[in-house]
């Protein structure tokens, strides 16, 4: 192997600078060239390509987002701009490519390994969506801006005793919602995996003023039945009936920004060499994770074509801790 290249792509997540980092630092030390693509699949389809030596990723492990840009490439979800995106790397003699990245991401990586170019994907989303993976890289970081958000929710519901809704991101999967349920002590959650009546929660947010609590805090996941623009509507048609409303705050992107906690460095750090590691060993098409604390490589194939689970004892236990 004489020159990889590396990219980040779809939603960023605090960490991917320090997967870059590690990519490339443990790239040269084995004696190899490293491009990095700028854009994502976009900038690989118009061969965006930049040099990056030990030097250009210095300052960069504690730094949100990513140095190399993302997107959400249409083009090459087709043929013709797989094509195009061979064609680039060919050109610039790349013989393999790290795609750091979630799961659309993946299904890109893979697109491209069933083409027989050498890849290696590291797992990285803040949804924490990735079979073959317990912890993805960003979800750490982004748990603990929700969390940080909770906390303060709470001060201000005690203080008017409110009902309060935070919405989280996590669009098929309630991981994040789940945690941040269970780490902020709410008395409800709704995430995508399991269908809920309106009036459950309702119900819930009740009895927590009946025990005497003075808040009542309910986390959604955004892709969830009811989302909390889907609740807000619901609890003030009912406004009346139930006795009380709702004040919603929709986190967004703010869960996505900022610099990643020590959690996240370290695992980017062990998956961006892990990557270079499995190009090394010449053992294509699979995904850096980590599962049970090992750092593992799961073949792609299988990353994208099964879902991962949410564990049903978490959602058990939010339910007895509320
Ligand atoms: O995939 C990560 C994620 O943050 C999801 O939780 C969210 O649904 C989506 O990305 C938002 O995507 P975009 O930044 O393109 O709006």
């Amino acid at each position: 192997m004489k020159r990889i290249a590396v990219l980040t792509s779809g939603g960023d997540a605090p960490g991917m600078n320090a997967a870059i980092r590690a990519v490339v630092r443990t790239g040269v030390n084995k004696g190899w060239e490293v491009m990095g693509v700028k854009g994502g699949y976009e900038g690989l389809i118009n061969g965006i390509f930049t040099p990056l030596g030990t030097r250009d990723v210095g300052g960069i492990l504690q730094r949100g987002g990513t140095i190399l840009g993302s997107a959400r490439s249409e083009e090459f979800k087709t043929e013709k701009g797989q094509i195009r995106a061979l064609r680039s790397l060919n050109e610039a003699s790349i013989e393999s490519l790290i795609v750091i990245g979630g799961n659309g991401s993946q299904k890109g990586n893979y697109a491209l390994h069933k083409y027989g170019f050498p890849v290696v994907g590291v797992a990285s989303t803040i949804d924490n969506d990735l079979y073959g993976c317990d912890i993805t890289i960003g979800v750490d970081t982004a748990l603990n801006i929700a969390l940080e958000a909770i906390d303060r929710l709470k001060t201000t519901a005690s203080s008017h005793q409110r009902a309060f809704l935070i919405e989280v991101m996590g669009r098929d999967c309630g991981y994040l919602a789940l945690m941040a349920a269970i780490a902020g002590g709410a008395e409800s959650v709704v995430i995508p995996e399991v269908v809920v009546d309106p009036e459950k929660i309702a119900e819930a947010l009740t009895s927590a003023y009946e025990k005497g609590k003075a808040h009542a805090i309910v986390v959604v996941a955004e892709g969830a039945n009811y989302n909390a623009t889907a609740l807000d509507a619901y609890f003030k048609e009912h406004r009346e009936r139930l006795g009380f409303d709702l004040r919603v705050t929709i986190l967004g992107h703010t869960q996505r920004g900022g610099n990643p906690g020590a959690f996240d460095r370290i695992l980017a750090s062990k998956l961006g060499a892990a990557a270079t590691e499995q190009l090394e060993r010449s053992n294509f098409g699979v995904l850096a994770g980590e599962v049970k604390g090992e750092i593992v490589a799961t073949p792609l194939e299988e990353v994208i074509n099964n879902p991962k689970e949410i564990d049903k004892a978490l959602i058990d236990l939010a339910k007895i801790l509320d």
